[in-house]
């Protein structure tokens, strides 16, 4: 019996500025966070009839042929199986991730991204991220209904990126390294349910939902500058802005708001909501002075969880 064994890694992510906007075509940015990542293993072996998935962390094991056409690991094998024109070989797939579920940092795209990088490697063809991308875009369909397809983008190239939906996206480099308190509230809130909230009242009253979306823009397009320049106060103060537009929407909660306050009033130079909210996380912006005491602030106002993380370096 003859084992083969292919190893791929994926990032998590935080969505810097411009959530929820971004689905009504509105830029946002977005950047990987290195400390928190998804592996898959594909082992195969010559001598087995079945392809297993082993998602431990999510308390299953199941045969790829006996997987529902909805499950988002399966989904991810067989597109990818499909786009390399290869049948599933036997063996296992196992999939590991220390990136918090529904937390708003990517875990689904990011474990996708790590099966499609796994499969391809054992196929012998190094997939481009635009192709990666593409693949765990069709599995991320399936947890959001209608992704802007910003996660799937940020993940499968690992860089910070500029995104417009519909638009190739733009990896962009930070000249100025920041910190970022990355603050999970522990409540996990479905993306899905937010995305659809702020349909509905989209639909309700466009004219003042296309305002709040306009507004995002404006923040996000000064945030851009701001960041390229290095000008943290201003980033700060434009984050902190993102997020009362976003509590205007009302994807906000009372946590998040007591954890950008608190972070604030600890000397971060400014924070908000990242991702879908209602739960997940708050980041806020520091440099190293501010924050130790940024992350006991946000501990103290109720944070489940504290990573800080720089931004704009590859570690
Ligand atoms: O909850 P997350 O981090 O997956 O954020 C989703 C971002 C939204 O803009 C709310 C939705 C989307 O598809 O872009």
């Amino acid at each position: 019996m003859s084992h083969a064994r292919y190893t791929a890694s994926a990032p998590g992510k935080i969505i810097l500025m411009g959530e929820h906007a971004v689905v009504y075509g509105r830029p946002a940015m977005a950047a990987p966070v290195f400390q928190v990542q998804a592996t898959a293993t594909l082992t195969v072996e010559d001598d087995a009839a079945e392809l297993w998935i082993d998602a431990a962390d999510l308390n299953q094991r199941f045969a790829l042929s006996t997987a529902p056409p909805a499950d988002p690991l399966a989904l991810a094998l067989r597109l990818t199986l499909a786009s390399v024109q290869r049948p599933a070989p036997g063996g296992e797939v196992r999939v590991r991730s220390t990136i918090p579920v529904a937390g708003g940092m990517g875990s689904g795209a990011a474990v996708s991204t790590a099966i499609v990088r796994a499969v391809a490697a054992w196929a012998g063809q190094a997939l481009p991220p635009a192709a990666v991308s593409a693949l765990v875009y069709e599995v991320e369909c399936l947890h959001h209904g209608t992704p802007s397809g910003i996660d799937n983008t940020v993940i499968a190239y690992a860089q910070p990126v500029w995104f417009v939906k519909g638009q190739p996206p733009q990896p962009f480099d930070i000249p100025h390294p920041f910190w970022l308190v990355i603050a999970s509230t522990g409540i996990a809130s479905p993306t899905r349910e937010t995305v659809g909230d702020v349909r509905g009242q989209w639909q309700a009253d466009p004219t003042r939902f296309e305002g709040l979306f306009d507004q995002v823009a404006g923040l996000v397009n000064a945030g851009r500058a701001a960041m390229l320049a290095g000008d943290w106060f201003h980033l700060g103060a434009l984050m902190t802005a993102n997020h009362a537009v976003l509590g205007q929407m009302g994807v906000s909660a009372p946590i998040l708001d007591r954890l950008v306050a608190a972070a604030n009033a600890a000397g971060a130079f400014g924070a908000k909501l990242s991702g879908g909210g209602r739960g997940g996380n708050v980041i806020a912006l520091v440099d190293s002075i501010a924050a130790a005491a940024v992350e006991q602030a946000v501990h103290d106002a109720g944070a489940a969880a504290v990573i800080i993380t720089p931004i704009g370096v590859n570690t």
